[in-house]
This record gives C-alpha cells, sequence and structure tokens, in this order.
C-alpha cells in the first residue's frame, strides 16, 4: 500500500487589512454584533491587481521553504478556488507558470468552502494508485472580489488568503481517510449568480441563518461517519482543524467531539472566512505555532456553498 502524507504547509495573507472598526463606518453594523455573531475581528483583503494565482505562489513558496522536497519533484498541482483569475486557463496553470514546473498536470477544482478537502482527497487517490509521488494542493480564495459590501450579511463574513501543502508518498498512513459529499438541491441558499447587471459584479448571496443550520448538522454527521470508518473513539481525535465560517460553527463541532477549543484551530478571529485557503492556512498556523505535533491525529472538516461538504484524518 502507498500512503500519502502532508510533508509541508505553507500560508500567504495580503498584509491589507480590514478591521470590524473599518466596517462600522460604512455599514449599519457594530465591532460587539460581529464579535458575538461570527467571532470575527479582521480579515485581510487583496489589493486589486492581486490575483489568486500571486497568492497561490506565495502560500507554495511558503511551503517549499520547510520542505525537503524541490519544486521540480512537484508532478501534480491541484488549486481549490471558487474565484479563478480567468474563467479559463485555470489558476493551477497559471500558478504553474508563475512556479516554473511545466509540464506535470495541473486543474482546479470548484467545491467553495469544501475545496480544500476535495482537493486533498484527489492527491490522496493519485498517490494511492501509485500514479504520482509529489502533489502540491493548494486552498485559495480572494472572496473580496466577489462581496457585495454594501450588504451587511456578508461583508463583514468574508476574507482572501492561501494555504498551500505538498502531500507526498510515504510508507506510514499521513492522509488515513477522506469523505466528500455534494448535494445540488442547496444550490439557492448560496451562490454566486452570474451578473445581473453589465455594470456590476457576481456577488454572493446567502440565506445565513438557513445555511447556519443545515452546516452544523451536516458536520455532525461527517463527524460521525469519519470516526464510523476509522473505528475511532472521539477521544483519538488529538486536534480539530476545520473550515473558519463562523465560531459557533466551530463550537457546535468541538462539543459534538467533547473537545475543549483549546484542541481547536481558531484562525476566523483574524482572517475571517477565507473559503478554500482556511483550513490550510489554520492547519500551517497549528503547525508553525507549535501546538500540532508531529504523530499526533487531526480530523480537518468542511462545508460550503453547493452544498458541498467533507473531511480529512490526517496524522501529521
Ligand atoms: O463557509 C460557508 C458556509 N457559510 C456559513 O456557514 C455561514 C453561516 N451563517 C452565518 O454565519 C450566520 O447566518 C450569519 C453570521 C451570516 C448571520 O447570523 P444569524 O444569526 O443567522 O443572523 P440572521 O441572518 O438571522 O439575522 C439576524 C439579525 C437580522 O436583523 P432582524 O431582521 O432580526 O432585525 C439581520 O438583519 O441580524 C441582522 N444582521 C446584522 N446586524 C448587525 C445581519 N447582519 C448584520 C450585521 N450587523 N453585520
Amino acid at each position: 500500500m502507498i500512503y500519502s502524507k502532508i510533508t509541508s504547509v505553507g500560508g500567504y495573507l495580503p498584509s491589507n487589512i480590514l478591521t470590524n472598526k473599518d466596517l462600522e463606518r460604512s455599514l449599519d453594523t457594530s465591532d460587539e454584533w460581529i464579535v458575538t455573531m461570527t467571532g470575527i475581528k479582521e480579515r485581510h483583503i487583496i489589493d486589486p491587481n492581486e490575483t489568486s494565482s500571486d497568492m497561490a505562489y506565495k502560500a507554495t513558496l511558503d511551503a517549499i521553504k520547510t520542505s525537503k522536497k524541490d519544486l521540480k519533484e512537484i508532478d501534480l498541482i491541484i488549486v481549490a478556488t471558487t474565484t479563478p483569475d480567468k474563467i479559463f486557463p485555470s489558476t493551477a496553470c497559471a500558478l504553474q507558470n508563475k512556479l516554473g514546473i511545466g509540464e506535470c498536470p495541473a486543474f482546479d477544482i470548484q467545491a467553495v468552502c469544501s475545496g480544500f478537502i476535495y482537493a486533498l482527497s484527489i492527491a490522496d487517490k493519485f498517490i494511492n494508485t501509485g500514479s504520482k509521488k509529489n502533489v502540491l494542493v493548494v486552498g485559495v480564495d480572494a472572496m473580496s472580489k466577489i462581496t457585495d459590501y454594501s450588504d451587511r450579511s456578508n461583508a463583514i463574513l468574508w476574507g482572501d488568503g492561501a494555504g498551500a501543502v505538498i502531500v507526498s508518498a510515504s510508507d506510514k498512513p499521513g492522509i488515513i481517510s477522506t469523505h466528500i459529499h455534494s448535494d445540488g438541491k442547496y444550490e439557492s441558499l448560496l451562490h454566486v449568480p452570474r451578473t445581473k447587471n453589465l455594470s456590476g459584479k457576481d456577488t454572493i448571496e446567502m440565506q445565513g441563518n438557513q445555511v447556519f443550520k443545515i452546516a452544523v448538522n451536516t458536520l455532525d454527521r461527517i463527524v460521525d461517519e469519519t470516526l464510523k470508518a476509522n473505528n475511532l473513539k472521539k477521544s483519538d481525535i488529538d486536534w480539530l482543524v476545520p473550515h473558519q465560517a463562523n465560531i459557533r460553527i466551530l463550537e457546535a463541532t468541538a462539543k459534538k467531539l467533547d473537545m475543549s477549543m483549546d484542541r481547536v484551530i481558531v484562525t476566523i478571529d483574524k482572517h475571517g472566512n477565507t473559503s478554500a485557503a482556511s483550513i490550510p492556512l489554520a492547519l500551517n498556523d497549528g503547525i508553525k505555532s507549535g501546538k500540532i505535533k508531529p504523530g499526533e491525529t487531526i480530523l480537518m472538516e468542511a462545508f460550503g456553498g453547493g452544498f458541498t461538504w467533507g473531511s480529512a484524518l490526517i496524522k501529521y
């Protein structure tokens, strides 16, 4: 059996920070409401001329810095994003060009906030079959480019960033299992319809309250599915590295796992919801801060537009 293992992590966040106080100046909202209802204090916003592939490139260089692998050893690039640089070609191809590592295959995955879990799952399968040895998986989103900053229920939530991991073939288990699902019937609860008017940009529309309730229940089920598939007890999980959508959703999943919040990697206060980037950025934070140690068992889970959802159980 060829296993796959995350051997290196990296992240990138744009330097421009948008605080709750900044939002108070243009919206009918308050720092207190945002912190209480979401846990978010600030988020990073990219420059207008910066793109998702620029952020992906910087996150990849950060991952390579601490990797024993050379860029030339990457034999597959998968980018999870909802905010591609262009309609085509893929952001993965744009990233490949910036990295100067043709001619390995490169493609994008669109599963919104669950994109990183989907991409990791695909990387795992390519490695398990012996077809690839070192896969670059990037979760990147420039959510500010599709946010309506006059809509207070959306403007407060989203942030920009990129997280990258290198997944390599290993003789010991790293990625233990992945579980992915979708249900397209919920499409209209969280989506970006095509532009309604020619001058406008396409922006996120969300029935936040309904999404919230379905997210909590669905994440409950994915936790059960992951534990059952691996014959594990809740206490076998050392760390929860969740998608960062709302602190109250994170707390509900931690409660489901009988886990105290100090075993949950929380970045939502500083990053907001960075969609596909949120899990690799949180993993990067957990590892680089020294909280997550080699050999520990980590549960990652996500829920997003589609609806899509999924989990990955890994040993770091
Ligand atoms: O990552 C993908 C998945 N996404 C999610 O999981 C997001 C899930 N949803 C959420 O996180 C929450 O629904 C929100 C944080 C977006 C909103 O919280 P909520 O408890 O669902 O609030 P709500 O939409 O039911 O609105 C409650 C009230 C409303 O006022 P009224 O009608 O009761 O007078 C809203 O207009 O809160 C109001 N409100 C705000 N007030 C101050 C909505 N946004 C704001 C705001 N500041 N920014």
